[in-house]
């Protein structure tokens, strides 16, 4: 299956790109969203952010593409090259408003498309998915220091079961954790089939339409990646900014900014929508306003050709001036 950007024409008329303006894509992937900005856009600026350093490359290349094709008033290239900023900056998008505010860029549009595209999860060697075996990993970072597998066997019973019942909301947690530490205690659980084994020996499955280790999966992935406390921190420093800019101070945010998230579970879709809830309410008479009051969610004829938009939810917000 190859990548295909989720919710492509909701997130360009929710972000509404203007030509010249700056745009961040927080997890550029394989450059979807992004090439689309930068055709929209016409020239402007692209900055592109993954913690994956083969996407990034991946992404940068995709969006330099689209620049080189892009036509100008006067045809091709006539916008110049000055015009056609790409900036590629690999890390946790919970950093990307430090860098922008270190490099003295503001941001007009920001967006975050969470969790891992397509190719990450098709790649067996990134452990990522129980149809595939692989090596136990799930790191969208490579250079993370602890991959799913140290903590499949090494954390402590209880905090398997908080991982699985907070991130996976798996309501067979216990008896998962106990086979994790029983399975574990006569040989290393190393591989994702091993994994999906004892997920399976333990909630006694012997098939279905629903795979139960998908939540346990899931619930690891978010562990390993410190998914959340990712978002959280990208969603603290946007309400930071929007503060700043309430005082009339500058930031890494151009005044009327607009900041889009897609989210893929209700863990992430809930700090979403509180913190653009806060944003709306604590600086309407400055100007912010939810961009999507509701979140919105793919059309029918998307999930005709898009699975992995089935669970996508966007919102966003625009922030003060
Ligand atoms: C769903 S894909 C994005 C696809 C992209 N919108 C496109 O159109 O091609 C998610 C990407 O975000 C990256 N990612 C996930 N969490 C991240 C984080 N906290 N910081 C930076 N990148 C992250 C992943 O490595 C992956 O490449």
């Amino acid at each position: 299956m190859s990548h295909v950007p989720v919710l492509l024409n909701e997130v360009l008329a929710a972000l509404a790109p203007k030509a010249g303006e700056t745009y961040a894509d927080c997890t550029a992937g394989l450059g979807g969203h992004a090439c689309a900005v930068a055709k929209r856009m016409g020239h402007g600026t692209i900055v592109l952010n993954d913690v994956d350093p083969a996407n990034l490359e991946r992404a940068a290349g995709a969006v330099r593409g689209a620049w080189k094709t892009d036509q100008g008033p006067e045809g091709p290239g006539t916008h110049g090259l000055e015009a056609h900023a790409t900036v590629v900056v690999r890390g946790n998008f919970a950093e990307l408003p430090h860098v922008l505010r270190e490099r003295g860029i503001c941001a007009n549009m920001i967006l975050a498309d969470l969790g891992f595209a397509s190719n990450q999860i098709e790649d067996a060697s990134r452990g990522f998915s129980f149809q595939r075996d692989g090596p136990l990993d799930m790191r969208l970072d490579p250079t993370l220091p602890m991959h799913a597998g140290h903590l499949v066997n090494s954390a402590p019973e209880a905090e398997l079961v908080r991982i699985l019942t907070e991130y996976g909301e798996e309501s067979g947690a216990r008896r998962i954790a106990r086979k994790l530490v029983d399975v574990r205690s006569m040989k290393p659980i190393a591989t994702t089939s091993e994994l999906a084994g004892a997920v399976h020996a333990a909630l006694g499955f012997s098939g279905g339409p629903i795979d139960p280790a998908t939540r346990t999966f899931q619930a690891i992935r978010i562990a390993v990646n410190d998914e959340l406390g990712s978002l959280e921190g990208l969603l603290g420093l946007v309400e930071q900014a929007c503060g700043e800019l309430a005082a009339g101070r500058a930031t890494w945010l151009a005044k009327g900014a607009r900041v889009a998230i897609i989210s893929f579970h209700s863990l992430e879709d809930r700090l979403v929508k509180q913190a653009f809830g806060r944003i709306g309410k604590q600086y309407a008479k400055q100007g912010a306003k939810e961009v999507t009051k509701h979140p919105v969610t793919a059309s029918e004829a998307e999930l005709g050709w898009n699975p992995r938009a089935r669970s996508a939810k966007l919102r966003c917000v625009r922030v003060c001036g």
